[in-house]
């Protein structure tokens, strides 16, 4: 075994990571770096800073992600209409591979050839870190600790806390909390009572939005304007990615928008239970259809929804690094030339519903659809003759099956 000489780990400042930090520094001898996240998981990070400092971490680095996880994976996820198994919208899934690529710049820039991740071994999580540290330097070593020490209960992490003079906080110290995982897309809960999926989730799960029947009894009308399949402004008034996914969020979660009580099939092989609450991602997938609904071509919008399960697949198990992930993205990419418009929803009530669109590139044409005389050329005799020979084949095996 090469001995390891520094190593780069993924640290929220939590317990976990507090622990692997000095489980890794104990283990390995060696220095450890830690590397911080903002995703807008709605966090103070500073005291990560002190914490990591307190157990003698030289280098430590809080870095601000938002608007990168919003421009460079969010909105490109968004623009194919990303659902896993229906229903999921991957917040988790699609902030793994961001989070990796910054722990491999930094094991690059200092020099380090391990990179150390707090995901237990039954998620996904490890499977998409390490899946996209493997794409971006199969160099790298991994070390996951869930996987590695022989820490196999709460109790068993909470003595070695206490071992090892790592504060345990009050809240942390009797049974088990929720395991959760937020950031600016969303909040996920799972864990403890969410494990059996017969029960009814408590009220107390939710943390970003109200429960509908909560919601204000006045709807909210907004307007979402679109540019090339990317949202890019709220009201009328621009924003950056980050601002603009924050501000919707506020709406969303005001109105009850984006709760999801879901049983979805892991990656690893084994069904889960969890609560998403994903409010401006919501309202963004309703009106980003919206705006596809009058610029899209039909065989092209067809065409992206027949991809779209395998692409959500793709970022649900880890391979956003992979070529056929970045292959099906040009292909969605290209499709999203002419999606620029208006979309105005109705908030109200647990729902977000597009009342209206525009675009001054809509394929939409009031004159070729009217009941109304219309002034474009459009013979009905030619109906008569697409029916009659789409129904030929019909026509036959009818016959032949005696009908
Ligand atoms: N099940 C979700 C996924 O695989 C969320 C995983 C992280 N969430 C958590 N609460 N630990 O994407």
């Amino acid at each position: 075994m090469t001995k390891i000489e520094k190593i780069v780990l993924s640290y929220s400042g939590g317990l976990d990571t507090s622990i692997i930090l000095k489980w890794l520094q104990e283990t390995y001898g060696c220095e450890v770096v830690t590397f911080t996240a903002d995703l807008g998981q709605g966090e103070e990070l500073e005291p990560a800073r002190a914490k990591a400092e307190m157990s003698g971490v030289k280098d430590i680095r809080i870095v601000d992600l938002r608007e990168e996880f919003v421009s460079d994976f969010v909105f490109p996820m968004l623009r194919a209409n990303a659902l896993y198994e229906g229903q999921y919208l991957l917040g988790s899934s699609i902030a793994r591979p961001l989070i990796a690529k910054h722990l491999v710049g930094i094991a690059r820039e200092v020099g380090a050839h391990a990179i150390a991740h707090g995901a237990t071994g039954k998620g996904n999580d490890q499977v998409r870190f390490e899946l996209a540290v493997n794409a971006l330097d199969p160099s790298i070593k991994i070390i996951a600790p869930w996987r590695q020490w022989n820490i196999r209960s709460r109790m068993q992490l909470l003595e070695y806390a206490e071992k090892h003079h790592i504060p345990v906080p009050s809240d942390k110290r009797g049974e088990a909390p929720f395991s959760i995982d937020a950031n600016l897309l969303h909040t996920s809960t799972e864990g403890k009572i969410l494990e059996n999926p017969a029960e009814v989730a408590p009220d107390h799960v939710y943390q970003r939005t109200v429960d509908p029947v909560d919601a204000p009894d006045t709807p909210e009308i907004i307007t979402i304007g679109f540019e090339r399949g990317d949202p890019v402004s709220v009201n009328g008034k621009s924003m950056t990615p980050a601002a603009l996914l924050t501000e919707l969020n506020g709406l969303g979660g005001r109105h009850g928008i984006g709760r999801l009580d879901l049983v979805e099939n892991r990656f690893i092989g084994m069904k889960s239970r969890g609560i998403y609450e994903t409010p401006g991602g919501t309202i963004l997938l309703t009106a980003h259809r919206g705006i596809e609904s009058i610029t899209l071509d039909r065989a092209a919008a067809h065409l992206k929804d027949e991809i779209m399960p395998r692409y959500s697949e793709l970022i649900y198990n880890g391979f956003w690094f992979a070529p056929e992930r970045e292959m099906l993205q040009a292909l969605i990419d290209q499709s999203q030339t002419f999606v620029s418009g208006e979309v105005t929803l109705r908030l109200y009530k647990g729902s977000a519903s597009v009342i209206s669109r525009t675009s001054p590139l809509s394929l939409y044409s009031a004159d070729l659809v009217t009941f109304e005389e219309s002034a474009i050329a459009y013979d009905h005799h030619d109906a008569e003759g697409f029916i009659r020979l789409n129904g030929l084949r019909l026509r036959s095996w009818a016959a032949r099956n005696g009908r």
